[in-house]
């Protein structure tokens, strides 16, 4: 038992000390990220097989890939919405896995904004009030509050619609409601886990040169996850996912 204890305490110790080779301009990196999922007994799910991926500061960049390749796991441990198995994720520079509560708190609120697929909208809560909850939670003043929702219910076209509910609101407006919600705290990076998926094409591709614009004007990061190729390539930099690993990736002309 205690000869087990000192080898976990050894393990540890080592992952700590791996001397990853940061790079100053990445606002992203991942360093060998794996995520086993172990459901049944003997039975390895591997989500994430070596993942080792750098995005810079500004760069907008989609990943694509098959169903249960691994992208919505690669995202959430970006976001620190879960923890790797082995290997590390550093956001500017610093390992998440070591952040204390603060600066985990920090990084939720402050520095990542998720857009998920199903826009996740509190549907007793109006549009403008959606907007405002991330900033309340961020402890935001009343008065930076009401000047962030306005700003980006314009940004995202949908000011006159600040008192309707998400029930009142189509699928894309909803969505754009969610991109706002995402916005507001001015996060320096934006995570999106299919934002097109439950839009019709046109629609879609609103969304998508939206999100570029944000990208090309506020000089957030985006990543982002689509199944559609049309989508995909409007971002500067594709990674294709299978089995965990990214296969390819692919720089277009955007
Ligand atoms: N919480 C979990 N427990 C066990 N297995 C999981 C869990 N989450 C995901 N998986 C498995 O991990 C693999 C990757 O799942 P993930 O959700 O990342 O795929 P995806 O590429 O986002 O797929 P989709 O395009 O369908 O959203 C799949 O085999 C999935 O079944
Ligand atoms: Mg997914």
């Amino acid at each position: 038992m205690r000869k087990e204890k000192k080898e976990k305490k050894q393990e540890m110790a080592s992952q700590e000390t791996i001397d990853y080779e940061l790079d100053p301009n990445a606002i992203i990196q991942t360093f060998d990220l794996a995520k086993i999922y172990n459901i049944t007994e003997g039975v390895e799910i591997r989500a994430l097989n070596g993942i080792n991926i750098e995005i810079k500061k500004g760069e907008f960049v989609s990943v694509m890939g098959p169903s249960g390749s691994g992208k919505t796991t690669l995202l959430n441990m970006i976001g620190a919405l879960d923890n790797p198995t082995t290997g590390a994720v550093y956001i500017r520079g610093t390992n998440i896995a070591y952040m204390d509560d603060a600066q985990r708190t920090n990084l939720r609120l402050n520095e990542i904004g998720f857009i998920f697929q199903f826009y996740n909208l509190v549907p007793v809560l109006s549009a403008y009030e959606n907007v405002e909850l991330p900033m309340i939670f961020a402890g935001r003043s009343k008065e930076e509050r009401n000047r962030n929702v306005k700003k980006f219910l314009d940004i995202v076209g949908l000011s006159e619609k600040s008192d309707h509910l998400p029930s009142e609101l189509s699928g894309g407006e909803q969505q754009r409601i969610a991109i706002a919600r995402a916005l507001c705290n001015e996060p320096s990076i934006l995570i999106a886990d299919e934002p097109t998926g439950e839009l019709d094409t046109v629609k879609g591709m609103e969304i998508i040169r939206l999100l570029r614009e944000l990208n090309l004007e506020l000089n957030q990061t985006i990543l982002m996850v689509t199944h559609d190729p049309a989508v995909g390539t409007l971002a500067e930099r594709m990674l294709k996912m299978r089995d965990g690993k990214i296969i390819e990736t692919i720089t277009t002309n955007n």
